[in-house]
């Protein structure tokens, strides 16, 4: 067995931060965990970027799809949500709109996508279930990928249906997302049911099987402490809600 302290600072770091207006994200990315995505002006998380870099490679669709926004500064979102006030108003910015510091653009890991067609809408960009933008929904799920704000789950997310906000979470959160209909609130949710000290989540995911569960921190502790079998690949991740999701790779 190995030993592992994870701090508290990193409770927010990872692909499964939960970010909406009941969890705010405390702090903003450190710079050096963004790059430009496929050569635009649009930042992403390094992962993010290089993953979703792949995924358009593997469809061909370098010059389909238009990135409209990836990683937004605090500024940046205050700013798209007066002007989506002054333009559209309260009701349309409450659904389209995260509050400042309540959105996961905010993290690096969620892009908008447009199919690259004029007009492009800024808060609403098309991006349709058909054709290049139904291939890369069927593929994005094993590239670690989700549809963040679905239809149906408005009540939970806070969100109206956005079938344009794609979120990184990784390998094989997206998929077990997937599978149970889950939108991350949920997920996260689930997630919490798997204790470190009690049963873990055993998964098998595209021929991998998969061990998670979720280690909490407690208020006032500076850190937690956990052991992990030496020999397999893990990776840990905050999430935003007081705790770390930990996966291994069995
Ligand atoms: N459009 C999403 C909800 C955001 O502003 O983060
Ligand atoms: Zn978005």
């Amino acid at each position: 067995m190995k030993t592992l302290t994870l701090k508290r600072e990193a409770l927010n770091q990872g692909s499964l931060l939960l970010v909406n207006t009941r969890h705010p994200l405390p702090g903003s990315v450190d710079p050096e965990r963004l790059t430009p995505f496929n050569g635009t002006g649009v930042l992403l998380e390094r992962r993010a970027a290089l993953v979703l870099e792949n995924l358009f490679h593997a469809l061909g669709c370098g010059s389909s799809f238009l990135p409209v926004s990836g990683y937004r500064t605090l500024e940046e979102q205050k700013q798209i949500y007066a002007s989506s006030l002054a333009e559209h108003g309260e009701a349309f910015t409450r659904k389209y709109v995260a509050l400042p510091d309540c959105s996961e653009h905010q993290t690096g890991l969620a892009i908008d996508l447009a199919l690259n067609r004029e007009p492009v809408d800024f808060i609403r960009p098309w991006f349709p279930r058909d054709g290049i933008c139904g291939r890369f929904r069927e593929k994005m799920t094993s590239y670690g990928f989700v549809e963040r704000y679905p239809e149906g789950k408005e009540g939970i997310t806070g969100i109206a249906a956005e079938p344009w906000h794609f979120r990184y979470v990784g390998i094989p959160h997206a998929a077990i997302m997937e599978r149970h209909g889950f939108c991350l609130e949920e997920y996260i949710d689930y997630l919490s049911l798997f204790p470190a000290d009690g049963r873990h989540l055993e998964i098998e995911i595209q021929n991998k099987s998969f061990e998670i569960f979720y280690q909490k921190i407690g208020l006032k502790e500076p850190s937690v402490t956990l052991s992990l079998p030496s020999s397999l690949p893990f990776q840990v991740s905050g999430t935003n809600t007081g705790g770390f999701a930990v996966t291994l790779w069995r």
